[in-house]
């Protein structure tokens, strides 16, 4: 349409310039013809942190922020999380369509029969500290995989990025599973290709001498619902670390090790375990206003509250809140929820959260949900990247196929000296000590 068009009249120079608009957006390389001259380089846009850029086309994810709205590939987050298992969500959001039964078949017994670590790999693991973190583990044996299998440079094959893809959906929950045991001083326990790619990792988890692992059918179910909530969502911190790493073609295996090292971060998936020591200090239901108050004056953070796009209820703490409550019909009711459900109530009616649209966010249940299941919090952010392994490949491989995608590499406004003479050593003063403020 002709009228889709910025008009821009650049004062500098009074030259008027008409800059076309496609999907709500303009080029910002249509900026660069805003010269005041011949030697100037031409108009940039400056957006720390990507606060109003879109850094690519996508067609996996959508969200709507103010409404609350989260789809995969087209279908509403609420139908996938009721009607579907993780694997069949991770096939949509990685080829873009629900798999049939054949397809689904397959993707299962494909994806089962790459969950075995090469022995090298274990004994990797073993050599961390006994008290290592677990995300520390997870990230540097995922990075660790890419000297295992160094065809997996092959990344503008799709055939071979098809294999990468099911050893790192496979392989991800025996690496987190092996980090927790290593943690315990356990033995690790060999994937069982009989169950389910939940019961599998929770039998990895939780096995002892049993012959046969039996996950409770309610708390499988949980934790599927807990991956599939995970699996993307669009381009976050680590989603973009992960795409901006693989545009220079580095493996997938160092670039999704680059991405979960994004995700562990508390303003990231890093959150969920800081919800835990948040609730833990609070203590009591009765101390939540005082908590309030100190958050309001600036002192710290809600942790599990807000969000960059959401300026309303993020639905999966919907979903998560729902299936909390059958959780804890096994494991019995969990205190911090009280404190939770008391925090959340008093923080939607408070003047300071409603003005900045503060919402619970995936964080602010899960947490509580995985303890009650019997994870401790250092591994928190660990089951957050299994699920979301799915989303950085189908983000990874997106970008690869995206003919207008090059190497990422943002521009800066250099605020540095001018050229300066260069001084010898011996003529260096002694910089003035900074001063206390
Ligand atoms: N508690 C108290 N105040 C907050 C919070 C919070 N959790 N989050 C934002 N604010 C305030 C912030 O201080 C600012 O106030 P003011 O305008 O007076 O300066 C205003 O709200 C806007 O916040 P912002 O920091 O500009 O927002 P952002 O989009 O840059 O940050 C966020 C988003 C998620 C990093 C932030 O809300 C936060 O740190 N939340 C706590 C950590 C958390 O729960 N992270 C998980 C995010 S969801 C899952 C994931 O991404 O992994």
């Amino acid at each position: 349409m002709d009228n889709q068009a910025l008009s821009i009249v650049d004062k500098r120079t009074q030259s008027a310039y008409e800059i076309p608009i496609h999907d709500g957006t303009i080029r910002a390389m249509d900026l660069r013809q805003i010269k005041t001259g011949p030697d100037d380089f031409g108009l940039m846009t400056y957006d720390p942190a990507f606060m109003n850029t879109a850094s690519c086309k996508s067609a996996i994810t959508f969200i709507d922020g103010d409404k609350g709205i989260l789809r995969y590939r087209g279908y509403p987050i609420e139908q996938l999380a009721e009607k579907c298992s993780f694997l069949e969500v991770a096939y949509l959001v990685l080829f873009g369509e629900l798999p049939n039964e054949a397809q689904l078949k397959e993707w299962v017994g494909q994806v089962t029969h790459h969950t075995m670590l090469h022995e090298t790999t274990k004994k990797f693991l073993e050599g961390f500290r006994y008290d290592a973190h677990p995300m520390g583990m997870l990230i540097s044996t995922v990075a660790a995989l890419s000297t295992v299998y160094p065809d997996a440079r092959h990344v503008l094959d799709p055939e071979s990025r098809k294999l990468q893809i099911l050893r790192l959906v496979g392989k991800m929950p025996t690496i987190a599973a092996y980090t927790y045991r290593h943690s315990l001083g356990l033995p690790y326990v060999y994937p069982d290709n009989d169950l389910s790619y939940t019961e599998n990792f929770m039998n990895m988890l939780w096995k002892m001498t049993e012959p046969k692992y039996q996950a409770n059918p309610i708390l499988a179910r949980a934790l599927d619902i807990l991956f599939i909530l995970h699996a993307d969502h669009e381009q976050n911190c680590s989603a973009n670390v992960m795409r901006s790493t693989g545009s220079s073609q580095a493996d997938p295996f160092v670039a999704t090790a680059a991405a979960a090292a994004a995700l562990s971060g508390p303003l990231h998936g890093g959150a969920n375990e800081e919800v835990l020591k948040m609730l833990d200090e609070i203590g009591s239901k009765d101390k939540v206003p005082a908590y309030i108050d100190q958050v309001k004056a600036g002192h710290m953070k809600l942790m599990g509250f807000g969000h960059r796009i959401y300026k309303n209820y993020d639905p999966r703490a919907r979903i998560i809140k729902w299936a909390a409550d059958r959780v804890f019909e096994v494991t019995g009711r969990n205190r911090r929820l009280d404190i939770a459900l008391e925090l959340e109530r008093i923080a939607l009616e408070d003047e300071y959260f409603i003005k900045r649209k503060l919402y619970p966010n995936v964080d602010f249940y899960s947490g509580i949900i995985y303890q009650a299941m019997g994870f401790k919090p250092e591994i928190f952010t660990v089951l957050f990247a299994i699920p979301r392994t799915a989303g950085w490949l189908a983000q990874w491989q997106e970008m690869l196929e995206d003919p207008e995608q090059k190497i990422a590499r943002p521009r800066q406004v250099y605020t540095g000296h001018a050229v300066r003479e260069f001084v010898p050593l011996e003529k260096r003063s002694v910089p003035a000590a900074p001063t206390a403020a």
